[in-house]
């Protein structure tokens, strides 16, 4: 079990949040499969203190999408906790800072993970953030270092948040500098983890269920957030949690990822509208079969897939031995090319 503030978490796996990634479909079907914390995607707060149109629809969610946290980035400490101050009054059970994003039009700016270099600033966003939020639990989600990869830089600011009374650390063990490159370094997990009694969370390279349990016995972390491990894979919080608790992990059939893709893409295209619903089934499609006999040509069919039906059909049709089976929608296409061939 898991303390933060007066949330109490029965597991200690969480989901990371992603940008475009973790919507509500994403977190329906993780969740379906045993999820308990969910993010949403990063938020900016100059953006929903402004009431910006297109940031509010990131925080919707569904009236089981619980808990759920939401998290801010942002590098002015007024907006942040007049944001902040939103977060909580909209019924989000955590918020999160972000201080590990690594994009240049963030970091320009002197947010994400450029905050890892400006301890003075990052304590005014704390005590701001704290002034304004009232019940719920803040945590702070940060790299490693900006270009530093002792993990120090990482250190001071999980005392600082130590210090404002922020519930939990969670720490990618990557820079900045890094990008995604490279493995992530959980020793720099396990300094920050010696540094402060606070709960601290372990991030960076979940992959397969043991990559958990030795992540936590290296760093001594009280709670594991997972990202890109999940994507295509929402078994996966699951199978960590049977190992931890010393079970083997069960895998999914083939069959069942494709009911799982299958609904996973129904809900995409109910709550993001038919058009991204198109567009992101694609990215989906491919999450779940990455690694697959033959899914060069099922990702390239997909990717050339113009409607919800078609990636649906090019899905069904997909098997171990690639899609050998012509697709129902490829049959009618191909009536149609030969009828306009005749005509021509
Ligand atoms: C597509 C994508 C979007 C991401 N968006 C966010 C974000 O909005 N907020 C955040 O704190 N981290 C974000 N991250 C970082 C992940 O949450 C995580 O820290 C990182 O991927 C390392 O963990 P992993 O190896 O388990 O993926 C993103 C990562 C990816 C790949």
């Amino acid at each position: 079990m898991i303390q933060l503030g007066q949330l109490t978490l029965k597991t200690p796996v969480f989901q990371s949040p992603m940008a475009d990634c973790t919507n509500i479909a994403f977190r329906r079907i993780a969740r379906k499969l045993g999820l308990e914390l969910a993010f949403t995607e990063m938020i900016s707060a100059e953006a929903l203190a402004r009431q910006n149109k297109q940031t509010l629809p990131l925080l919707r969610r569904t009236r089981g999408d619980k808990p759920l946290g939401a998290q801010l980035v942002g590098h002015n400490p007024v907006s942040m906790g007049k944001a902040a101050a939103m977060i909580e009054s909209l019924g989000f059970d955590v918020l999160d800072l972000n201080l590990g994003c690594p994009v240049r039009k963030v970091t320009s700016l002197g947010a994400g993970s450029a905050l890892l270099q400006q301890p003075d600033l990052a304590d005014k966003i704390f005590r701001s953030v704290m002034e304004n939020v009232k019940k719920i639990p803040v945590t702070v989600k940060m790299r490693s270092g900006f270009t530093d990869p002792s993990g120090n830089e990482a250190v001071r600011i999980a005392r600082i948040a130590e210090e404002h009374g922020l519930s939990a650390v969670t720490i990618h063990g990557r820079t900045r500098a890094q990008g995604y490159a490279g493995k992530a370094d959980w020793n720099a997990i396990r300094l920050v983890k010696r540094s402060v009694t606070i709960p601290v969370f372990g991030n960076g390279d979940i992959f397969i269920p043991e990559d958990a349990k030795r992540m936590m016995e290296l760093s001594g972390c009280d709670g594991i957030a997972v990202g890109r491990g999940a994507l295509g894979n929402p078994w996966l919080y699951a199978g960590i949690r049977s190992v931890l608790a010393g079970h083997k992990p069960t895998e999914p059939s083939f069959e069942e990822k494709k009911k799982v893709l299958l609904e996973h893409i129904r809900l995409e295209a109910q709550y993001e509208g038919v058009k991204k619903g198109v567009l992101h089934s694609r990215k989906i499609a491919a999450w779940y079969f990455k690694g697959c006999p033959h899914v060069a040509p099922f990702r390239d069919r997909i990717n050339h897939a113009a409607t919800l039906k078609e990636i649906t059909s090019w899905i069904e049709d997909f098997n171990r031995e690639g899609t050998a089976r012509p697709s129902r929608y490829m049959w009618r296409r191909t009536q149609s090319e030969e009828r306009s061939a005749e005509e021509q």
